[in-house]
């Protein structure tokens, strides 16, 4: 290889790394973070949502003291989110949603139309049990969702428990994504144990131009692995990421399970997350594990494409 090309492989090179994943929004929470900072404006997340009405988003979460997760690179903290027989989420003084119990984290920035959920977009996050505050499996429970702008779907949907629409005698101790839950059939786009002290690490893959959804995934330090393909499914109407617990009613033939149904009371649970952020794949990048420096820097972010020096991070 002659001087010029070699410059010119180089400079190409640095222009690629670049412009590797840069991040659309940043749900890591930084070093030193306590719950209070959740209240706070410079918080990741909203601080006004969802949680129950005479609640606080401090109040909600918890900083538990376990070992990061994948992403969770330059000291980012887990983050607990807590149900209580307080979470009765009021979305306005009249819609008092008194049959499901709802902690979830909406990044800062999501407000409903802005581009994380426009182009070919990648969202990171990272789920944990929290055995001390178990989940009641007899419920349904919404986990990680997409819902859209006029709040009439949910474009995906990660769900444990007892999943409504499943068929009976299903394992309710499955994390299982579902495609758009309005869809004439509701796909179950992946789905795996939800093994305790074990960080589940999920990619999902939005390309919002062609309405498909791809899904990766690995547990602890293991790199994420495709386990789809790309699939066709409707993520249309933009919306907002929630990260969290939404714990359905049980009973039988509900018409309104926001506010009917049974919820039994003197609950205490919890789920744990972490390396929550949104990339923009636009430029064929996705990462796949954190480098070793950092990777809360976008610069550094693993390229999935193996490099022209053949260096895969
Ligand atoms: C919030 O507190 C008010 C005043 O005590 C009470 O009327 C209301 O029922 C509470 N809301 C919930 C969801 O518990
Ligand atoms: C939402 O965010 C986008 C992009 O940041 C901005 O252009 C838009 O004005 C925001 N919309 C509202 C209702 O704040
Ligand atoms: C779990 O949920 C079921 C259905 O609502 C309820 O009957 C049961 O009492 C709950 N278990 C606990 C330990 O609260
Ligand atoms: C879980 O995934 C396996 C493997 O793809 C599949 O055979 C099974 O039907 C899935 N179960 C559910 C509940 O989606
Ligand atoms: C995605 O699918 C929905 C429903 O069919 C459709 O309305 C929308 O235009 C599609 N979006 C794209 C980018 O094709
Ligand atoms: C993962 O999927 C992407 C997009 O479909 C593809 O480009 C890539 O080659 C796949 N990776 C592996 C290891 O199969
Ligand atoms: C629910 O609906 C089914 C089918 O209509 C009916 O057989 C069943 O008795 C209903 N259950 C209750 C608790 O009303
Ligand atoms: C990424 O790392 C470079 C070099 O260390 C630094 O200059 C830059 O500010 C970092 N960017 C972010 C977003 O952390
Ligand atoms: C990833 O690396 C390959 C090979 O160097 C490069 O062609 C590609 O543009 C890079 N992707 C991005 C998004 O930078």
């Amino acid at each position: 290889m002659g001087l010029i090309s070699a410059f010119t492989s180089l400079a190409m090179a640095s222009a690629a790394i670049a412009q590797n994943c840069p991040i659309q929004f940043d749900g890591r929470v930084p070093a030193g973070s306590t719950a209070a900072s959740f209240d706070a404006t410079t918080s990741p997340f909203g601080t006004k949502f969802i949680f129950g009405q005479n609640l606080t988003m401090s109040k909600v979460v918890q900083l538990p003291a376990i070992a990061g997760s994948l992403f969770d690179t330059n000291g980012a903290l887990p983050v607990e989110v807590t149900l209580s027989d307080q979470s009765i989420f009021a979305p306005s003084a009249t819609n008092i949603q008194t049959g499901f119990r709802r902690a979830e984290l909406l990044p800062a920035s999501n407000n409903g139309t802005d581009p994380s959920t426009l182009g070919l977009k990648t969202l990171h996050f990272s789920i944990m049990k929290d055995t001390a505050r178990p989940f009641n499996t007899s419920h349904e429970y919404q986990l990680v969702f997409l819902e859209d702008a006029t709040f009439s779907t949910n474009q995906f949907v990660l769900k444990t428990g007892t999943i409504s629409g499943q068929p009976a005698g299903q394992d309710p101790n499955l994390l299982v994504l579902q495609g758009n839950v309005n869809a004439k059939v509701v796909q179950n786009l992946f789905n795996t144990s939800f093994t305790a002290d074990t960080w589940h690490n999920f990619g999902i893959v939005l390309d919002f131009n062609s309405n498909t959804t791809q899904v990766l995934y690995s547990t602890n330090a293991t790199p994420l692995a495709n386990v789809t393909s790309a699939v066709a499914n409707d993520i249309s109407g933009q919306g907002q990421f929630h990260f969290g617990a939404l714990k359905k009613p049980t009973g039988d033939n509900l018409t309104d399970v926001t506010k009917q149904g049974f919820q039994e009371s003197g609950i205490n649970e919890g789920v744990i997350y972490g390396g929550i952020f949104e990339e923009d794949s636009s430029g064929g990048c996705i990462s796949l594990s954190a480098c070793a420096a950092s990777a809360a820097n976008a610069t550094t972010a693993t390229n999935t494409t193996v490099s022209s020096t053949g260096r895969r991070h």
